[in-house]
C-alpha cells in the first residue's frame, strides 16, 4: 500500500484502518472488538439494537441489519476493513454482500472448515451452500480477503451443557465418544485481529482448532473437574436427542450436529497449529477455557 508515492508504514495503516465489526455483540465478534480496543484500533460495531449492545465505550455502535440492505451504507461509511459474522438468512446474502464489498477494502469472514476432508466437517451441512456463496461474492469482488475456518467452539458448552450442569448432576448427551478439538473464542479473535490489522493475510484460509482432540464425554468431565463436581454423563440415543436438544437450535441444526458427531466417531479430531503460527501463542486448551468460564457452570 502506498501514500503519495511512498509505502505506508504499519503504524500509519493501523491509524487509518477504520474497522467495522458485523456480529460484534456475539461470541466471537465481542472478543474481536475487545482485542481491537486493547490495540487502540478505530472500531465501529453494527448491531440491530445498539441500546442493548453492551460494548466498550471506545466502540462506536451503529444500527444496522444485514436483512435490511438500506441500513448498511451508513454503517459502512468511511470503513476500510470489515469483520463479518453471518447468522442472517441466505436470502439476505447477495444484497448485503453487494454493499459490503462496494465499501470495504479488506474483509475477514468468519466461515467454517467446509473444505477440510474430515468426517466431522463433511456431512450434509445447511450452512455450506450459504458460506460458499458468501465466499464467492467476496472473492470475485476484488477486495482483499481472509477466511477464518474454525472448528467447534469451546463456547458451545455454554448452551449445550451449562444449563444441565447448573440444574443437577446429570448430563444427557448423544455420541459421547465423538471427538472434537474445541477452540477458545479468544484464539479465533486473536487470529481475526491479525488478519484485520496486518497485510500478510490476504487470500489466506485459516483452519482453526483447539490444541487437543477430546471426546464430548472428556469435555464434560473436564468441566466437572474444574468446578469440583461429580457429574453422571448419560448417553442418549439420536432420537432422544432430536426431542431433547431443540432448546439448542431448530431440528435441522440438531440433525446436522447429530450427523457430524456420528461420522466423527472412531478417529481423532482434526487439529491444526494455525493459531500458534499466526499469533505466536499456543492455542488455549479446553481446561483453560473451562477454568476461565467456570462461573457459567455453577448454580
Ligand atoms: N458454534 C460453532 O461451533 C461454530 C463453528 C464454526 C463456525 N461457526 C459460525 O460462527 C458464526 C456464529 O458466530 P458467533 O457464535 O460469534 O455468533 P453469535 O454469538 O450467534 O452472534 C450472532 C451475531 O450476529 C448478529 N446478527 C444476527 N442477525 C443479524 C442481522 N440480521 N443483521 C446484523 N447482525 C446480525 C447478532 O447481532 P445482534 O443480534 O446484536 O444484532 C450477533 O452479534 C456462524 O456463522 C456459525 O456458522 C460456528
Amino acid at each position: 500500500m502506498r501514500s503519495r508515492g511512498r509505502p505506508i508504514t504499519h503504524v500509519e495503516w493501523s491509524r487509518m484502518n477504520h474497522i467495522l465489526v458485523i456480529g460484534g455483540t456475539g461470541t466471537i465478534g465481542r472478543q474481536v472488538l475487545s482485542q481491537l480496543v486493547a490495540k487502540g484500533a478505530q472500531v465501529r460495531a453494527m448491531a440491530r439494537n445498539p441500546d442493548a449492545a453492551r460494548l466498550p465505550p471506545q466502540v462506536e455502535v451503529v444500527r444496522g441489519d444485514l436483512t435490511l440492505p438500506g441500513t448498511l451504507d451508513g454503517c459502512l461509511d468511511s470503513i476500510d476493513t470489515v469483520f463479518l459474522v453471518w447468522t442472517a438468512p441466505p436470502s439476505a446474502v447477495a444484497p448485503a454482500l453487494e454493499r459490503i464489498t462496494k465499501h470495504a477494502r479488506r474483509i475477514v469472514f468468519l466461515s467454517a472448515p467446509i473444505k477440510t476432508q474430515h468426517p466431522l466437517f463433511q456431512q450434509p451441512n445447511l450452512l455450506r451452500a450459504m458460506f460458499e456463496q458468501i465466499e464467492r461474492l467476496i472473492e470475485t469482488s476484488g477486495v482483499q480477503w481472509t477466511f477464518l475456518r474454525p472448528g467447534m467452539f469451546a463456547a458451545n458448552a455454554l448452551t449445550w451443557w451449562a444449563p444441565q450442569i447448573r440444574a443437577g448432576d446429570v448430563v444427557r448427551w448423544p455420541y459421547l465418544a465423538a471427538p472434537t478439538a474445541p477452540i477458545d473464542e479468544r484464539d479465533i479473535a486473536s487470529v481475526a485481529v491479525r488478519a484485520l490489522c496486518e497485510d500478510r493475510h490476504a487470500g489466506a484460509e485459516y483452519v482453526l482448532t483447539g490444541p487437543q482432540s477430546l471426546s464430548q464425554s472428556e469435555q464434560v468431565s473436564t468441566i466437572a473437574g474444574v468446578i469440583g463436581r461429580t457429574l453422571r454423563i448419560q448417553e442418549i440415543t439420536p432420537d432422544e436427542a432430536r426431542r431433547e436438544l431443540l432448546r439448542i437450535g431448530p431440528l435441522p441444526a440438531v440433525n446436522m450436529l447429530l450427523e457430524a458427531w456420528a461420522a466423527a466417531i472412531g478417529q481423532p479430531a482434526h487439529v491444526t497449529s494455525t493459531v500458534a503460527e499466526i499469533t505466536g501463542a499456543p492455542a488455549k486448551t479446553f481446561i483453560e477455557w473451562a477454568t476461565d468460564n467456570a462461573a457459567e457452570f455453577r448454580a
